[in-house]
């Protein structure tokens, strides 16, 4: 049986990160119920586990995503800090690796000396989603990148050529996603986790775009995506 499609205006616009016209930008940060975005369920935003503080996530809704017709999953959560001022005498640098569980301290050390950004703080946050990802997935090996980065470096909407993506924004403006036939775009919560699949998923269904945002003048953009 066909269910009814969930309301679409609960989201307030967002005046301070400006999109080209045509594409009115709503925030996702205050989305504080699962929202099921059609009867196919293309995607939802959900609550954080409510459980203990050592679940990074909720791997229930996590595997639900992945074994489902979603193409996006959106968890907000607190970011772990804003780390404006590390990322300030940080340099802009992407850092790409494989990562194992074994190497997963070593190589998120390596990435943040290589980007010249301190913080214990995005080191443990780091290194707690890498493992969960792993472990999510079951995975021995997964892709990570950190990046600061001032430009907006994929402008037009696409997905990947992967089978999922992870991506968090720890400082300035998030991702941006659109559904098919849409012409609004969202904006993921600082410091949320937006699990994107791509074109290697066995159930993608291409009904999700993002892109990068536009970084304003000045201003820099703290990134990282762990994909397999
Ligand atoms: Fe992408």
């Amino acid at each position: 049986m066909k269910s009814d499609p969930p309301p679409k205006e609960l989201l307030p616009r967002r005046n301070s990160h400006r999109l080209s016209a045509g594409q009115p930008c709503i925030d996702a940060h205050f989305v504080n119920r699962l929202e099921r975005n059609s009867d196919n369920m293309q995607s939802f935003v959900a609550q954080p586990n409510p459980g203990t503080s050592q679940s990074t996530w909720d791997s229930k809704a996590v595997a639900e995503f992945a074994e489902g017709s979603a193409d996006i999953l959106v968890l907000r959560r607190n970011a772990p800090g804003d780390f404006a001022e590390e990322v300030q005498t940080a340099r802009i640098h992407e850092y790409l690796a494989p990562i194992t569980r074994e190497k997963a301290g070593f190589e998120i050390r390596a990435g943040l000396g290589e980007l010249r950004l301190k913080s214990a703080a995005l080191e443990e946050d780091l290194t707690k989603l890498v493992n969960a990802f792993l472990d999510q997935f079951e995975l021995e090996k997964a892709r990570l990148r950190i990046e600061i980065t001032q430009t907006q470096s994929c402008p037009k909407f696409h997905s990947d050529h992967v089978n999922i993506r992870l991506v968090t924004t720890y400082l300035g403006p998030t991702t941006e996603y659109q559904f098919s036939g849409e012409s609004s775009a969202y904006v993921a919560p600082t410091g949320g986790l937006v699990f994107l699949k791509g074109k290697n998923h066995p159930t993608h269904g291409d009904s999700v775009h993002h892109r990068s945002p536009e970084v304003p003048i000045g201003q820099k953009r703290l990134c990282v995506a762990i994909d397999y």
